[in-house]
């Protein structure tokens, strides 16, 4: 695997937490102590209403201090309506069921091993109702709002060369390495959640409404989160519940879920059905394209679809349009998944292109060259940056692209994709202080899933100031520090940093250091006659008004804006695969993977390369592996173990070049930086698919593309 040398990155700025994670000194939110121990048992039907719910033997299990089946709690709402959670409803309130595993009793004892006897113990009568967990689904919702240019019907009708076909993409789940889970205590003034979250703001305000506390007798403590991908984005079911027990029962209370309650009780990656239609002039011009998608959600809200928004920009079609339906399904509701729209569109839209490059005869990385557009086709406004065209060149030189068998079907496959993720910014406070001892403290908006958000800022401090690393220490995922949004939809980075930066520019000026340049931080405190120095800093996105903090501050989604005055703002990728079809097993190796991001200013390089490369090996899952298989009949997830739900594992990977075109955005803020950790996956799909064509001559239109296919 090699490293972005190119960009002249230093290699040794290595993870500033890398020595406590791997020694385990990291504190992940159950590795808090507790004195009780909860577990949920879930419904076990599709849908319906629980009629009685018999806990007479789990309260006989010895050690079972409670058993709760219904909790006095509001609702807490839905992330995407205002509200907290990644669904609307409650369990544990009111006698509906809404889906196959929905908790029905939370059981505590005084050990894991008791509560999980117990909860097993417990049983229910229900009504039941038939379920609805497909895509053929009848209840379905047009959404209002489409992208749309031209008169795309129009032009495909006059189009020299169409593709028109249906693509697949099953649902999946993010399974973090870090079950969910949490330890919740009330001391004497606040209730306190230790909780592996992207969004301790969200946790936070949403206790808050559930129990009607105020918010600064919540403090939400995610230290470290051991990968989110979107599924920790709100406040999950299980914590109202939790909180109500640790009440009642007057000591801290902790509940790790199981793996599969990971897949019944949490958020997933809803299932997709595209339809793409593409046409080209003969020429090999793209001159049109519609792009319809079908999208789970669930009976009680309406997660929404966000596809064909990146579809409509990745080449310079002129006619397009994108309408996106819902289908209502008796599930929990959907949500995020690293790349949540751009995957699974770039998986239909860039298999359809292959598909025409194809059958225009032309060479797929030069038709997507010949096709890249300067400007954004919707708006007709510039990218604040955009160089596809240098990820698809130097990808092409790295990877050895001419060396690519000119006919297919040789069981070697060359496959190439282009993804795009778009640029987003959320409003953040950062605090810092200067130490008396030379040491500073970053107190800041942020969530380190993994990612290395924590590295990045600490290497932007100790640059600036031109400090050791190891002096510098960054307080984040805690409220009680700084306001706590989502940390999420690749804008981690880009939004932390600017606050770190407006603080370290503050810092400087009330140190009298002002400018650039090293700064000697203990002299200069010492000179202030003070025992340390403190500034606080806010970083806003472009457009986004200041309201848009005051909103955070108030526990309020802090989704407001960025509107970008005259761009459109996107990061991007090329991903270049090669893969090989062994032909009496059929099964798919990929030996190798070049991917090249254009990600603007590279802040991190390490973890920057290894979010990418995190990406890839995703996106290897999901091209053959990765599918939530539901059973129709009664619902639920069938599949909801690793043993069942197979994600890529060292031996499925290969090599992973990863590059970077290290050009910093001029628009975007003034670091430089777009996002990465999810352009690292998009397109990376379809050139997996795209290689097995060139390899076997077999065009598939689904994913996984498994054994069973090739056979
Ligand atoms: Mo991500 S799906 O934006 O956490």
């Amino acid at each position: 695997m090699s490293t972005p040398e190119r960009s002249g990155d230093d290699l040794t700025k290595t993870r500033v937490d890398a020595v406590a994670k791997v020694t385990g000194a990291a504190r992940y939110g159950t590795d808090r102590p507790a004195q009780a121990h909860a577990a949920l048992a879930g419904a076990t039907i599709g849908r319906g209403r629980v009629v009685r719910v018999d806990t007479d033997r789990a309260s006989a299990v010895p050690g079972v201090l409670l058993v709760l089946t219904q909790v006095d709690v509001e609702p807490p709402g839905f992330i995407m309506g205002g509200g907290f959670s990644f669904q609307s409803i409650q369990p544990l309130v009111g006698d509906r069921i809404a889906y196959r595993g929905q908790p029905v009793a939370l059981v505590v004892a005084e050990t894991p091993h008791a509560a999980a006897e117990a909860a097993n113990l417990v049983t229910a009568d229900y009504e039941e109702e038939p379920v609805e967990v497909t895509l053929d689904a009848p209840e379905r919702v047009r959404q209002p709002e489409e992208p749309s240019v031209g008169d795309p019907e129009a032009a495909l009708a006059a189009s020299a060369v169409t593709v028109d076909g249906v693509y697949s993409h099953p649902a999946q789940n993010a399974v973090p390495m870090e079950l969910f889970g949490s330890t919740v205590e009330w001391t004497s003034n606040e209730l306190l959640v230790h909780e592996g979250t992207q969004n301790a703001g969200a946790v936070r305000g949403g206790l808050a409404r559930q129990l009607g506390l105020d918010q600064s007798r919540i403090r939400v403590v995610a230290t470290v989160t051991g990968g989110g991908f979107g599924q920790k984005n709100s406040l999950q079911s299980h914590i109202a519940p939790l909180a109500v027990a640790a009440r009642r029962l007057g000591r801290p209370v902790k509940l790790t879920l199981t793996r599969q309650q990971g897949f019944h009780q949490c958020s997933f990656r809803p299932a997709t059905r595209h339809r793409v239609r593409l046409g080209a002039d003969a020429s090999g011009k793209l001159t049109a394209a519609i792009h319809e998608v079908e999208q789970q959600t669930s009976r009680h809200d309406l997660f929404p679809a966000g596809y064909t928004e990146l579809t409509a920009r990745l080449y310079g079609v002129p006619a397009f349009r994108g309408p996106q339906w819902l289908v209502r399904n008796d599930t929990q509701t959907p949500g995020y998944m690293r790349a949540p729209y751009e995957s699974p569109a770039a998986f239909a839209f860039e298999v359809a292109i292959d598909e025409l490059a194809e059958r225009l005869g032309r060479d797929p990385v030069e038709f997507r060259l010949a096709n890249d557009t300067a400007t954004d086709p919707l708006t007709g406004q510039p990218f604040s940056s955009r160089h596809v065209g240098t990820c698809l060149r130097r990808g092409a030189e790295r990877f050895g692209w001419d060396r690519r068998p000119a006919q297919p079907g040789t069981g070697v496959g060359f496959g190439v994709a282009i993804g795009a993720y778009p640029g987003h910014i959320s409003p953040a406070v950062a605090h810092v202080r200067a130490g008396a001892d030379g040491g500073v403290t970053v107190a800041v908006d942020g969530h380190e899933m993994g990612q290395g958000i924590r590295s990045a800022i600490a290497y932007l401090v100790a640059e600036d100031l031109d400090v050791p690393v190891e002096r510098v220490t960054v307080v984040i995922g805690d409220t009680a520090v700084a306001p706590q949004h989502l940390t999420a939809g690749s804008w981690g980075t880009a939004s932390a940093l600017p606050a770190v930066q407006h603080a370290l520019q503050e810092l400087r000026k009330k140190l009298g250091t002002a400018g650039v340049g090293p700064v000697d931080v203990a002299a200069a405190v010492a000179h202030s006659g003070r025992a340390s120095v403190e500034v606080e800093a806010v970083g806003l996105g472009p457009g986004q008004p200041p309201g848009a903090l005051e909103r955070s501050r108030a526990g309020l989604p802090a989704l407001v804006g960025p509107v970008y005055d005259g761009f459109t703002t996107y990061s991007f990728a090329a991903h270049f695969v090669e893969v090989r079809v062994e032909p009496t097993t059929c099964r798919v190796r990929v030996p190798r993977v070049v991917s090249v991001a254009d990600c603007g200013r590279v802040a991190s390089p390490v973890t920057a390369a290894s979010q990418v490369r995190g990406g890839v090996v995703w996106g290897l899952g999901a091209a053959l592996r990765e599918a939530v298989e539901v059973d129709p009949r009664y619902g639920g997830f069938v599949t909801s173990t690793l043993e069942d739900y197979p994600v890529t594992v060292n031996a499925d990977v290969g090599s992973i070049d990863v590059d970077f075109v290290g050009e910093p955005d001029p628009l975007l803020n003034e670091v430089g930086v777009k996002g990465l950790g999810e352009v690292a996956l998009v397109g990376v799909v379809p050139a997996v698919l795209n290689a097995i064509h060139h390899a076997t001559g077999r065009r598939f239109r689904h994913v996984p593309v498994t054994v069973a296919d090739l056979l």
